[in-house]
């Protein structure tokens, strides 16, 4: 009998892992010395996950239930204020509900964001976080007890909202809040790898997206960056932070670029290319 049980509960497990009916816990923690208030958006055709949207303190963390097949975008808004008709709003990451819960609808850029489509292709969890919409605070995904495709940690440890290129920065008072990506900033086709740039072999790096990959080398820096960007996971939970420990990416510094460990980086972009971005950034910065 308990020979049948364990039976039973290893088919199911391997039910589980081919047909991916599990489900996952994302463990949100603010790691920031200000107030994150997270937002959550479900994808087309997916019910919302609960909550929607709420906040984090200064070192809080909370823990939500994510069903099986959920895909969609987690961020996290800044500078939020309550008016007196108790109406929020965000200077960064406003999601337009003016509550704390997002309704359906995204961050307005520039955000950092964590996307998620859990078992997908191949019963695969795929995890990225990306800059493509620009950034406004350093956040990381790190898998907890995952096997298989390639599980490890994804994102954006560095704080780039003072260091960010004077055209893309946006500046509240006299300080930098967010970085817009050069598609916000610009609308270039070029940039925002759409229409003749609309595709993989059409739109290349830029460099601004080489300065935000330089940073850190696993996160999205522009729209066909998948190849070093998008990681993989079965069976996983996920912890998602904003302001992790700056340990696996290096904190960027225009004013000493030599000191970025490109070594790190992967796929073909070369030391020169990226030594040659720099150079081309520092000259639009310095001009
Ligand atoms: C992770 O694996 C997927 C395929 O499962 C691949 O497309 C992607 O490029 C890999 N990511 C990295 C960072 O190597």
């Amino acid at each position: 009998m308990a020979t049948l049980q364990v039976s039973i509960v290893l088919v199911m497990f391997f039910l589980q892992l081919f047909y991916g009916a599990r489900s996952s816990t994302f463990t949100i923690a603010n790691k920031c010395s200000y107030t994150v208030w997270p937002g959550v958006l479900s994808s087309a055709g997916i019910p919302p996950l609960s909550p929607k949207g709420f906040v984090l303190q200064p070192g809080e963390s909370t823990s939500i239930g994510v069903p099986a097949s959920w895909s969609g975008r987690l961020w996290g808004r800044t500078l939020c204020t309550k008016d007196s008709s108790g109406k929020i709003s965000c200077l960064t990451g406003d999601c337009g509900s003016s509550k704390l819960e997002c309704s359906g609808a995204g961050a307005i850029p520039p955000a950092t964001l964590a996307e998620f489509t859990l078992n997908g292709a191949g019963g695969l969890d795929f995890y990225d976080v990306s800059l493509v919409d620009g950034y406004n605070l350093p956040m990381m995904i790190v898998p907890q007890g995952g096997t298989g495709g390639n599980c490890s940690s994804a994102g954006y440890a560095a704080d780039l909202n003072g260091d960010c290129p004077l055209e893309l920065k946006v500046v509240v008072g006299s300080q930098g809040v967010a970085c817009n990506s050069a598609c916000n900033a610009f609308g270039d086709a070029r940039y925002c790898c759409s229409g003749a740039y609309s595709t993989p072999n059409a739109c290349k790096p830029s460099s601004y997206s080489e300065y935000f990959k330089v940073a850190c080398p696993t996160a999205y820096s522009y729209a066909y960056d998948d190849g070093t960007s998008t990681f993989t996971c079965a069976g996983a939970d996920y912890v998602i932070t904003f302001c992790p420990t700056p340990s696996t990416c290096i904190k960027s510094s225009n004013s000493n670029p030599v000191a970025v460990d490109v070594s790190a980086g992967s796929g073909p972009t070369s030391s020169a290319l990226i030594a040659g971005a720099f150079t081309t950034l520092a000259a639009v910065w310095l001009s």
